[in-house]
């Protein structure tokens, strides 16, 4: 005789009917307020070009969502001394929600290869997980991708950059300057095969070494 499984919700243990009723309204609404606001944030949301303007609402933004202003004090550093350097701003309203940088870096024994590094990369608190980051990341490579730049390296989470080309750097044998976790260190390349049989070492400013 065969058995009727009865279908359960592989997070809560309930049944169909039993999930069903247990659906909270109030938890319905929120998250469809959520959504709804990132929604408007993203269509109403302008990413540009820093200006010096930004200056001090940039420091705000990444002493925010860094808790420190060690990062903050690196986008000061970087843009006086790094060149060319792509800064961007998400700006919602008028107020900088949040703030992206590049700057070059360099691979050993190829120093002709023109090679950005992303970083620091910040949203306000309020406004993280909407969508912000994404559009600064995609803005910043476009960018990057204009100035002639080949490839991009980040060392980041693994978690978030792959969904934007990016995939760890031993697959184009390259590594880091810093000792970090292999799946931190990740790459995209802006023009097909310009890593090819590029390997060596990750160097950047040395700004970052004080970080
Ligand atoms: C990382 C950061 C810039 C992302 O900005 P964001 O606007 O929240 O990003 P988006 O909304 O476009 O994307 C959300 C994704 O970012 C990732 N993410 C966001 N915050 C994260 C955190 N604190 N830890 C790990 N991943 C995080 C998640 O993968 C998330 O994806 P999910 O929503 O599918 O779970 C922002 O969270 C931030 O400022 N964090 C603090 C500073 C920082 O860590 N900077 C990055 C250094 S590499």
């Amino acid at each position: 005789m065969k058995l009727r499984q009865r279908r359960t919700n592989r997070w809560t243990g309930a049944t169909g009917s039993e999930f069903r009723r247990k659906r909270d309204p109030a938890k319905l609404i929120g998250n469809a307020v959520a959504v709804i606001s990132a929604v408007i944030l993203l269509v109403l949301m302008v990413i540009r070009l820093e200006e010096q303007k930004d200056w001090t609402a940039v420091h705000s933004v990444n002493v925010a969502a860094f808790r420190t202003s060690a990062e903050a004090h690196l986008v000061d550093v970087l843009r006086e001394q790094a060149r060319p350097y792509v800064s961007l701003v998400a700006e919602d309203n008028g107020i900088v929600i949040g703030h992206i940088m590049f700057s070059p870096v360099s691979l050993t024994g190829h120093s002709a290869l023109s090679i950005m590094g992303l970083g620091p990369m910040a949203v306000s608190p309020a406004h993280q997980r909407r969508g912000v980051g994404s559009a600064l990341v995609r803005a910043g490579l476009a960018r990057s991708q204009e100035l002639g730049f080949g490839a991009v390296v980040v060392l980041g989470c693994p978690g978030f950059y792959p969904r934007f080309g990016f995939s760890t750097s031993d697959h184009f044998d390259i590594g880091c300057e810093y000792e970090v976790p292999a799946d931190t260190f990740m790459v995209v390349e802006l023009q097909t095969g310009f890593l090819r049989g590029a390997t060596g070492t990750i160097k950047y400013h040395s700004a970052f070494g004080d970080v």
